[in-house]
């Protein structure tokens, strides 16, 4: 089954075709970063004119070896995200869906995180522990099945992407924040300044708010600090905190495998800190299938294909949709 997947609920355009959920044969992502980097953060009303401008070459190029007479569905993402930025994505599909007698699936862009765990060939041990770690969200919670989700817990202010992107533009390392404070990091002593970690005892919640705060006031306080020795303690307060508690999480549910996802999932400290501090397997997908992309909402469509759970035409935006 061939499905084309559309992806317009932040700054990314993306389009794709996945074959059988596994088989990537097209993914095409047109970013909107560098409009968006002047203003430090996105613009929602520059982002969806710009979706406008870019879903149909976009779209194209994803069918540029694919005939529509070959797809089986079309996947689009509903929410969470940005609703100018949705609509743009969810009425283009209807619309393909419509001239093209095809059936329609809206999709939870978190799950479609989740999912991109099963492109390249693998396919995931259920039950799995799954940290998303995103721009919006960071949620870790059981999955038994597909379209079984146990929560666990969420982070309580900041997400974890959102903490990267905030201590970033106070360093004055530029937007998207996570590349820049990994790529300073390198050159970073993460042992010369201790930043709090927030354990939330008792609670698989996370909270990333102080951490920002704390790295705010010290670089107020104390001038000449290393902007590379500031981002590596960062970053490794983050890593600690988000490895930690997963692997406790993970343990205490009999979780067969780890599955990491999101944006922040391509941060390599995090990626070999789980693999090393994790007595179970850990997954996480290629780092261009971890930031926005629509491969992971065609692969997320398939399975519930397989499902026979196709959309009304009155489908609509969710910009708040929550995965449980
Ligand atoms: O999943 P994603 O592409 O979009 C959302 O759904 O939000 O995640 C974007 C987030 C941004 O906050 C970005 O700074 C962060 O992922 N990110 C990273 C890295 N690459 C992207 N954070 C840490 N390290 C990275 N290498
Ligand atoms: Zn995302």
């Amino acid at each position: 089954m061939k499905l084309l997947g559309i992806e317009t609920s932040c700054d990314e355009t993306a389009a794709a075709v996945v074959q059988d959920g596994r088989e990537i044969l097209s993914n095409i992502v047109a970013s909107q970063v560098d409009i968006h980097a002047r203003y430090g953060g996105i613009v929602p009303e520059v982002a969806s004119r710009q979706h406008l401008l870019t879903v149909i070459p976009i779209i194209q190029q994803a069918m540029a070896h694919t005939r529509w007479n070959d797809l089986d569905a079309i996947a689009v993402t509903i929410g969470p995200g940005l609703a100018g930025s949705l609509l743009v994505g969810v009425n283009i599909a209807k619309a393909i869906a419509l001239a093209h007698r095809l059936p329609l699936l809206g999709i939870n862009h978190l799950e479609g995180h989740i999912y991109a765990n099963w492109l390249e060939g693998r396919e995931p041990d259920l039950p799995s522990l799954c940290l998303i770690v995103s721009g919006g969200h960071t949620e870790l919670l059981l999955m038994r099945g597909h379209r079984d989700y146990l929560p666990l817990g969420r982070t309580r202010d900041d997400a974890a992407g959102e903490a990267f992107d905030k201590v970033a533009r106070i360093l004055g390392l530029g937007y998207p924040g996570g590349p820049a404070i990994e790529q300073a990091a390198l050159g970073g002593n993460s042992t010369l300044l201790r930043l709090p970690r927030a354990w939330i005892r008792g609670s698989d919640d996370f909270s990333f708010s102080g951490l920002k705060t704390a790295v705010l006031r010290l670089v107020e306080e104390r001038k000449g600090l290393s902007p590379n020795d500031v981002a590596a303690s960062f970053q490794e307060a983050v890593v600690d905190v988000l490895v930690t508690k997963t692997v406790e999480a993970a343990l205490k549910l009999n979780a067969r495998q780890i599955i990491l996802s999101g944006g922040v999932a391509a941060n390599r400290l995090l990626r070999q800190a789980l693999s090393q501090r994790s007595p179970l397997p850990v997954l996480f997908p290629s780092p261009f299938l971890c930031t926005d992309n629509a491969a992971m909402i065609a692969c997320c469509g398939y399975f519930r294909l397989k499902q026979g759970k196709a959309d009304p035409w009155h489908l609509d935006i969710a910009p708040n949709l929550r995965l449980v």
